[in-house]
């Protein structure tokens, strides 16, 4: 029933050194409050700034661009001054007048009255007893003001502390401290005397303990985390908020480089402020401390396409292309040219060769996309032929000169089983697939066994085809707790802890046994047939139940939902019947993914059709006019999946082996070189589909490694729904 034939001698492909990597984008504060180490928040007052081009409504607390997107502009961002609290008689108040730098539109007025004011961090701000924290502020006084800051506890017992005597214009003060004290819930308190008024231009607290010990840091414990993944490289900053859903909400590279104080902050679309201290610089210094490569994704000249879209005139494409430009002359021009001396003065002399690929757009397509990709591909060509540019739509279709395409899926676990050979037929001497974002997300959003599973599934018909599909990144990395806008995440964390969800522990498993060449491998499986229902939806939104639906439709309304499953967007779920330009298709919507399930038929409707469709339980008909146009059975789900790779240095065969069914099965295990019986098997499992980890049982679902012995006979037991790496000797 259930058997694995793996043929050494017969190699499919090369391994792409490149094909686990990651995707970074700052949602769910996966920036500031998250890997970036900056322990404030709100630390430039910018928090609560209205982007110029939207329009606040504060009763409904949004924002409205001007291509008439809604947006929420909530989490106390407009009418308080977030982060900070003043007490003990303390008064603050936001000023615009005089304030740091061009860039900061505020500044923090404070009368202290021998009161105080503080910070409360991102959910509080943890210390450790030993550790040093780096502080520094700008500030200026028209009075002589003594200014003590500490680190202290909710009941005020002091941490640490420094004196400052702030006096004159605007300068930097800044100072070392050390905590007496463990606490994951101190804050940053500032006293001072009565008659003391003092303005704060910019105020910032790291930890000195970051990844690297870098000053501008990141998060050290969630460094660790990513790089545990073994990534090949980078992408970088997005995502969304690359787009943005306005021209002030797009990303500019230029905004992001420079002295943090200086820069401008950035409203996310994932509706909260960034300080954009996480900038250019800082992503490529991570991929160099890392030691992997950088994939920079530009703002390709519009905005989100799915978001009220607006398409940059050609004037201000220009502008965007030159910021991308500029990107590129920023990372890698020797130091004595324009940009790259900007480099060397934020303190990097050399350039940053990691810098590898770009990505022209996020999630762009049709003949917008087109017509900007073509503009960007052919000058930045032109002037960096050593990097490899990525397109994010198959613009090979539209006759332009593509190397890669980013496609994206979020789906549930088995619509990535079923899609588990997709990249078997794909034309070999096509273009490279990248698949930059995936996960399963319905039924998953808290990170399930079985989301793991059907992302495992489907990676192992990448690794089998990976000299077709040579990189891809699971999305997104990072979910603090506190501020959710997008589930599931890879690494779930709040102010001081984090846990990791099984898909991550299925992506290191991944990647820590990559071998040097895929092999052969022939599989036998039992499989499950599908069970699909809902109802039929017709165009206008009239809702039929039932398993038939037959009647008399106009021409433009040949547009038929089935098994339609009530639910929308991320969550949408149904098969899509179109007649277009005399094309008839079958499409299933999944999630943000789609696939096609019957070829296309030619049909050239009259004004008026007759339309019979009857649904199976895995099956449908549809007849048009009395004659069969679509007759499917979908395919059934294996049980079983996997691929085998060669690790030519140890001399072993690698199996990624996964059962993706509730039963226990018993594979026969053979191969055309004798095999050491004794295996070393990873395995991840769980009771049940739904098994996940949370804060407090992080470890519910994590992998073990058993040493087994094969008998004569081959067979190797799996556990149910568990995702399986073998190392067998050669
Ligand atoms: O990963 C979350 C979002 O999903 C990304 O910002 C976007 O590219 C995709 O739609």
């Amino acid at each position: 029933m259930y058997s694995i034939n793996i043929t050494v001698g017969e190699k499919l492909t090369d391994v792409s050194k490149s094909l686990y990597g990651l995707f970074f984008e700052d949602i769910n504060r996966a920036g500031d409050g998250g890997l970036y180490a900056e322990l404030l928040r709100n630390r430039a007052f910018d928090d609560g700034i209205i982007p110029e081009d939207c329009k606040y409504d504060p009763i409904n607390k949004t924002i409205t661009s001007p291509t008439g997107w809604v947006s929420s502009f909530d989490s106390c961002e407009a009418e308080s001054i977030s982060g900070w609290t003043a007490k003990n008689g303390a008064e603050m108040r936001l000023i615009s007048n005089g304030t740091l730098n061009e860039n900061r539109k505020r500044a923090l007025s404070v009368e202290f009255n021998g009161g105080e004011i503080q910070n409360e961090g991102f959910g509080g701000i943890p210390v450790e007893k030993g550790k040093s924290y780096r502080f520094y502020m700008f500030a200026k006084s028209d009075v002589k003001a003594k200014v003590t800051v500490c680190l202290s506890g909710l009941n005020k017992e002091i941490y640490c502390s420094h004196s400052f005597c702030v006096e004159g214009g605007y300068k930097r003060y800044e100072c070392e401290m050390v905590s007496a004290a463990d606490d994951n819930n101190a804050r940053l308190t500032l006293t001072g005397n009565t008659g003391d008024r003092v303005v704060f231009g910019f105020v910032s607290l790291f930890p000195t303990d970051t990844f690297m010990g870098r000053e501008n840091g990141l998060r050290n414990d969630l460094v660790q985390r990513l790089l545990r993944l073994r990534p090949a490289f980078l992408r970088f900053p997005g995502g969304c908020i690359v787009e943005g859903f306005s021209k002030q909400t797009a990303f500019r590279f230029k905004d992001t480089i420079g002295p943090v104080w200086e820069r401008k902050p950035h409203w996310l679309l994932w509706s909260y402020m960034t300080t954009n201290g996480l900038g250019f610089h800082e992503y490529l210094q991570f991929c160099e401390d890392a030691k992997i490569d950088a994939m920079y994704v530009c703002n390709c000249g519009m905005t989100c396409q799915g978001r009220c879209p607006d398409y940059f005139d050609d004037k201000l494409i220009n502008e965007f292309l030159e910021d991308a430009v500029q990107a590129i002359l920023y990372a890698l021009s020797p130091a004595d040219a324009e940009w790259g001396a900007k480099r060397a003065a934020n303190g990097r002399p050399e350039p940053f060769s990691c810098l590898k690929y770009i990505e022209i757009g996020n999630e762009n397509w049709g003949g917008e996309y087109d017509k900007r990709y073509g503009v960007f591909y052919k000058r930045l060509k032109e002037l960096f032929p050593q990097l490899i540019f990525i397109s994010t739509d198959h613009t090979e279709r539209s006759g332009l000169k593509t190397e890669c395409v980013d496609e994206h899926f979020y789906s549930d676990p088995i619509f990535f089983a079923a899609n588990a050979n997709r990249y078997d037929s794909f034309d070999r001497n096509g273009v490279d697939i990248y698949c930059g974002e995936y996960a399963s997300t319905i039924g998953c959003k808290a990170g399930t066994l079985y989301g793991a599973l059907g992302e495992a599934a489907f990676l192992t018909g990448i690794e089998r085809n990976q000299d077709k599909v040579k990189m891809t990144s699971y999305a997104p990395l990072f979910k603090n707790v506190d501020c959710v806008s997008w589930e599931p995440d890879l690494i779930v964390f709040d102010n001081h802890r984090s846990y990791v969800i099984p898909s991550y522990h299925m992506l290191k498993m991944f990647a820590e046994n990559r071998g040097d060449s895929v092999c052969r491998c022939d599989i036998v499986t039992d499989s499950e047939r599908r069970k699909e229902s809902g109802c039929f939806r017709l165009k206008d939104g009239t809702v039929i139940n039932g398993n038939k639906l037959s009647g008399e439709f106009e021409k433009d309304a040949l547009h038929i939902r089935f098994w339609d499953k009530g639910t929308d967007g991320e969550e949408q779920d149904h098969y899509d019947f179109t007649v277009e330009n005399n094309i008839s298709r079958v499409i299933h919507y999944n999630g943000w993914s789609s696939e096609i399930i019957c070829d296309d038929t030619p049909f050239g409707p009259k004004e008026l059709n007759s339309v019979e469709i009857t649904t199976g339980c895995d099956s449908f008909d549809i007849y048009i006019n009395g004659k069969e146009l679509h007759s499917c059975t979908l395919s059934p789900i294996p049980h079983l999946f996997g691929v085998c790779t060669v690790d030519n240095e140890n001399g072993e065969v690698i199996a990624k082996l996964i059962n993706f069914s509730e039963d226990k099965v018993q594979v026969k295990l053979s191969c055309d070189r004798a095999l050491d019986k004794d295996i070393n098997m990873t395995v991840l499992t769980a009771p049940g589909k739904n098994a996940k980890n949370t804060f407090e049982k992080p470890n519910a679902v994590c992998p073990y490694t058993v040493h087994t012995v094969l008998p004569d006979s081959g067979m190797l037991e799996l556990e149910p729904l568990s995702v399986n790496v073998l190392r067998m000797k050669i």
